[in-house]
């Protein structure tokens, strides 16, 4: 109701709703009023099936009641809860805010299983396997289904397992991929290199940096024209978190593999974007899934731990 620019259609409601409880109301005493014209023996003169005739009697107290009670209570409830157009009602109740207080109170009861890891770093918290198992479950409600369940993602979501990272794997920056989520921006860049032609040469100068096979005449007539891609994926294709532009002198793709998938994303660009978990997810949450994506990545250091050495 409140996206409406103007309180017409809340009245309207309003309105509409409150006549009908008076409807009732009018119902309910005309035909209390009404004599219906009956014979001596209380029918009304309709006979059916030869000897089937109706009786013109009051409707039953309890059910004239149940009537009144319903009235009462459709009152009070618009009173009370919001139905009356915009009206929020006496309490002020709403689906939203009751969640919240749902929310608020879960937060406040799993407090304590969060303290215990407060004073860990996310290093620590990695190595502690109850920290780890916490970690896990929030990454499968709340992650899997764009990263997958082993968190190795999938087109165009980055396997978080293994050491190439598109905004850096250090435990503060994986806290803040998910903290203020991320969004990663290529270009339609055809235009920087030139002609379809050139986009295929560059495709294959990209395929030759990381050794896949590709046409090595058409590699070195692209390789002049990479400058252009350069500025954000960095001499040689090494990469640049702080663009989130992805190393292209490894075998790790993000978008697909080969000459047709390089062509394309050069032809079209690619938006992409990992949601912001503030405020959905608690600082203590955020941290301990960071711990367990960092864990994962990181497994000789959590495996050597779990085993006993300091
Ligand atoms: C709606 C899909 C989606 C969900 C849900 C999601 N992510 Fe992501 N995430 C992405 C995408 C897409 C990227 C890559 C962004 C880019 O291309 O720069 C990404 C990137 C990341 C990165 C950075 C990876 C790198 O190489 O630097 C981390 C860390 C991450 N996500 C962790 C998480 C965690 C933990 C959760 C659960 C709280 C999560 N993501 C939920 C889609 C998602
Ligand atoms: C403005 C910065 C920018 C420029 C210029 C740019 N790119 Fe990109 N490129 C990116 C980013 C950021 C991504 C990652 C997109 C994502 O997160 O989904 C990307 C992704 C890619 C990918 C997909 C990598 C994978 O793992 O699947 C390829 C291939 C690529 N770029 C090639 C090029 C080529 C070739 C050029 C030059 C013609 C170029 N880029 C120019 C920023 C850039």
């Amino acid at each position: 109701m409140s996206d409406f620019i103007s309180n017409f259609w809340s009245n309207y409601v309003a309105v509409a709703s409150l006549l009908s409880i008076l409807g009732c109301v009018l119902l309910l005493w005309l035909t209390a009023r009404k004599r219906v014209a009956s014979d001596a023996d209380n029918t009304t003169g309709h006979v059916w099936d030869e000897d089937l005739r109706e009786s013109n009697n009051p409707l039953p107290m309890w059910w004239v009641g149940l009537f009144i009670l319903t009235i009462v209570f459709s009152v009070g409830y618009l009173a009370v809860f919001p139905g009356l157009g915009s009206f929020a009602g006496t309490q002020a109740w709403s689906s939203r805010a009751e969640y919240q207080a749902d929310v608020a109170k879960a937060t406040q009861a799993l407090e304590p299983v969060y303290a215990r890891y407060t004073p860990l770093s996310i290093e620590e918290a990695a190595r502690d396997p109850q920290a780890r198992a916490i970690g896990e479950r929030l990454f499968m409600n709340n992650c899997a289904q764009c990263h997958g369940s082993d968190a190795r993602g999938s087109k165009g979501f980055p396997n978080l397992t293994d050491a190439d990272w598109l905004h850096g794997g250090a435990p503060e920056k994986i806290v803040e991929s998910i903290t203020k989520g991320r969004v990663g921006v290529m270009p339609p860049a055809a235009a920087m290199v030139g002609s379809p032609d050139d986009v295929k040469n560059v495709a294959n100068y990209v395929l030759s940096l990381s050794g896949e096979p590709h046409d090595s005449v058409r590699a070195g007539l692209g390789k002049s024209k990479f400058a252009a891609c350069a500025a954000c994926h960095g001499i040689g294709g090494v990469g640049n978190p702080a663009l989130g532009a992805p190393r292209l002198n490894d075998r790790i793709w993000l978008h697909g593999y080969g000459e047709a998938a390089i062509v394309q994303i050069i032809n079209e660009g690619k938006h992409s974007a990992m949601p912001a978990q503030e405020g959905r997810l608690t600082e203590a949450q955020i941290k301990l899934l960071a711990s367990y994506v960092w864990g994962m990545s990181n497994p000789s250091t959590t495996s050597a731990t779990s085993t006993g050495t300091p």
